[in-house]
């Protein structure tokens, strides 16, 4: 029975939470949505039936998922005097920036909807956060390249919404390759939740406060950016690039295992996994089909990701560590088949991940003994003293 436990009777905090969303056996390298192997979903569901799942508990019926489906496509606008709100970065902020700022500002449009109290209005929020992510994000990338927002279009589906808004052209027309809406749909549904990560907990945290939904995704995006985590994925690729040949390997593989030396093996490693992630496993099966239909089969990142994976797996160094590749490791290569730039990488995390984050975001706030998250802390400053006056002190 999953449970919050505590640290140690002593100190009486609770450094987790219960919930039933999702399920990771670290040791096995499994993981479940809501019971279901995230080997079925990524072979045979899509992102919006995963939200679905995740957000409700079971899979929807014929009726239920063209519902959802309607509601999110019919949400996917964002508010035109939010698009001046992208004005106010220089041309070459990095995406991640823009999205903590411009769905944070999304607190701003909804507040008067908005009780945190009432479960139509915590879904209304959730919806409206899953919808519009993907044109924040796509009007990001637009703004960096000076090109003019595109907006949504409600006859595609949501990853060829996504890929729409990011590469149509008003002076164009612009078709949505159905291998590339494929495959992104795929990292879409491997990357929606993953339990009590880093940016789902700092969801937690700031919901639990009774924050604003909007205020509490933008704090997960924050904590998604940095290197150790969702950051990562953009991190690999410029670890690759900077590897550059297979015969370098032996010189970064001796540099990760360095105490010394700060450079760790991007994509590599898990607080959880000790064993494969299945989400890479199926990522990197994925590449040779992408790349085999959209890159003429080839990308010399991943051939080189490949021998680095060959190599550091056997290495004493990561096999007494447990360290295998993570999500991150391959889902570059994807990235770059789609042209995708890498400094969109994260905030195609960020938009995946609103699924699981509004998941647990309701999951949260339906309990009614909720409590503000509190985590203690052992203690190891200076023991109590009076204070000194400034003529006294050497
Ligand atoms: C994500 O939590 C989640 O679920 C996250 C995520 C999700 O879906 O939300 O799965 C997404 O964030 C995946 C992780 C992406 N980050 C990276 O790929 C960055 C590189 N990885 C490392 O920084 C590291 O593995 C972490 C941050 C992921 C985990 O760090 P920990 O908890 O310190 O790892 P650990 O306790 O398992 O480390 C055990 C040992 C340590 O060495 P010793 O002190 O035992 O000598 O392994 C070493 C670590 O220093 N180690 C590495 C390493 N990862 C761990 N050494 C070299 N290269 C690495 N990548």
């Amino acid at each position: 029975e999953v449970g919050c436990f505590t640290v140690d009777p002593g100190f009486s905090a609770t450094a987790s939470c219960a919930s039933g969303i999702t399920f990771i056996d670290g040791e096995q390298g499994i993981l479940l949505y809501r019971g279901y192997p995230i080997e079925q979903l990524a072979a045979r569901s899509n992102f919006l039936e995963v939200t679905y799942l995740l957000w409700y508990g079971k899979l929807p019926n014929e009726s239920q998922l063209q519902q959802f489906t309607h509601e999110v496509v019919h949400h996917t606008m964002i508010n035109e005097s939010l698009r001046l709100f992208y004005q106010g970065f220089h041309h070459d902020a990095h995406p991640m920036a823009v999205l903590v700022g411009v769905v944070g500002s999304l607190s701003a449009f909804y507040h008067d909807y908005l009780d945190i109290h009432d479960q139509k209005s915590r879904e209304m929020a959730a919806l409206r956060l899953v919808a519009k992510m993907p044109t924040i994000a796509a009007a990001a990338y637009k703004y960096t390249m000076g090109q003019p927002q595109i907006y949504p279009k409600n006859s595609l589906s949501y990853a060829g919404n996504f890929l729409h808004m990011m590469f149509a052209m008003p002076t164009q027309p612009y078709e949505v390759d159905p291998v590339a809406e494929r495959a992104l749909d795929l990292l879409l549904v491997l990357h929606a939740d993953h339990e009590q990560n880093a940016s789902t907990s700092t969801v937690r945290l700031a919901g639990s406060s009774g924050a604003n939904p909007f205020a509490c995704v933008a704090a997960g995006i924050a904590a998604l950016w940095g290197p150790a985590h969702g950051g990562a994925n953009e991190a690999v690729i410029r670890m690759l690039q900077e590897i550059g040949d297979a015969k370098n390997i032996p010189k970064y593989i001796a540099r990760a295992k360095d105490k010394k030396d700060p450079f760790r093996l991007m994509g590599f490693g898990h607080r959880v996994y000790k064993n494969f992630d299945p989400r890479a496993t199926i990522i990197r099966e994925t590449c040779y089909q992408v790349l085999e239909k959209l890159a003429d089969s080839r990308d010399p990142l991943f051939e080189l990701a490949l021998r680095l994976e060959e190599i550091a797996l056997k290495d004493e160094y990561f096999i007494e560590r447990k360290l295998y590749p993570n999500v991150d490791f391959y889902s570059g290569i994807i990235y770059r088949a789609l042209n995708i730039p890498m400094s969109m990488f994260t905030a195609m995390f960020a938009i995946a991940r609103t699924a699981g984050w509004m998941a647990h975001w309701m999951e949260m706030m339906a309990d009614p003994e909720l409590r503000i998250g509190r985590p203690r802390q052992l203690y190891t400053g200076p023991v109590m003293r009076d204070y000194v006056p400034l003529e006294e002190r050497k």
